[in-house]
């Protein structure tokens, strides 16, 4: 599975959001995107996902990808238990997949819960989980950890490598926690204000179960990313 994005440009109403952005992406690789809020980078999942087409550039990906996406919103049913969210997106049930999934994201015990019983940090884990029920070769998740306290954030990214290293799918992964980017890429894009470009692209060779974020490397990595941020 691969996917090259060549000089994406994107407008609204005249108004240019996404210029020029360059990507490739592989099976099994995390690209981590950060940026700063309204650049654009929801937009560029919607491009990614096919839900939007760009204006200028080109997306090469085979017809056949089967993508998954985590929206900034959870996007769940709310007549529908947590259960039944996540079974209602296969036709086949799998209820011991589907059990093992709703622990694997900490919500074991609430299975019959409807959304609106959830915390907005559980309803985001429930379409965590429901992405991986969906199973694809390309995850797209945009902010899914935002609703998550410090600690849950961490829990959350071992759950989210030990079910990448399971799928072994490619995942587009848009945060404004520079942590999660450093814990999680295998390549960081640091996206301009709008209209957004890639301002700096860094690769990260060192295994993600290997990360410390006390690490020299990730801590300049870390300073690179605020530099350009704040630029
Ligand atoms: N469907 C649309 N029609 C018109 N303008 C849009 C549309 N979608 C997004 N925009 C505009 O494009 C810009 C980028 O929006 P986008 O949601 O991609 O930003 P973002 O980087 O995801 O921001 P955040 O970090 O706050 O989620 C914003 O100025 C927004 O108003
Ligand atoms: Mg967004």
């Amino acid at each position: 599975m691969q996917i090259r994005l060549e000089n994406i440009c994107k407008c609204f109403d005249g108004v240019p959001v996404l210029e020029n952005i360059n990507m490739h992406l592989h099976k099994g690789k995390i690209i981590c995107i950060v940026g700063p809020s309204g650049c654009g980078k929801s937009t560029f999942l919607n491009l990614l996902s096919r839900l939007d087409l760009p204006d200028n550039g080109t997306i090469q990906m085979d017809a056949s990808t089967k993508t998954a996406y985590v929206f900034q919103e959870d996007r769940l049913l709310p007549w529908e238990s947590v259960y039944d969210n996540i079974r209602f997106v296969k036709n086949a049930e799998d209820s011991r997949q589907i059990l093992s999934l709703i622990e694997d994201v900490g919500l074991k015990g609430y299975e019959k819960h409807l959304p609106d019983q959830l915390s907005g940090g559980m309803r985001q884990r429930c379409s965590i989980a429901r992405a991986f029920y969906y199973g694809s070769d390309l995850l797209l998740m945009d902010e899914p950890f935002k609703s998550l306290d410090f600690n849950l954030r961490f829990e959350m990214i071992e759950k989210l490598l030990l079910l990448w290293e399971k799928s072994q799918c490619a995942i587009v992964f848009v945060t404004h926690e520079i942590d999660e980017a450093l814990l999680l890429g295998d390549e960081i894009l640091v996206f301009s204000k709008r209209p957004a470009h890639v301002l700096e692209s860094l690769e990260i060779k060192t295994p993600q179960r290997e990360r410390k974020l006390g690490d020299p490397h990730l801590l300049s990595l870390r300073a690179k990313i605020v530099e350009n941020i704040l630029r």
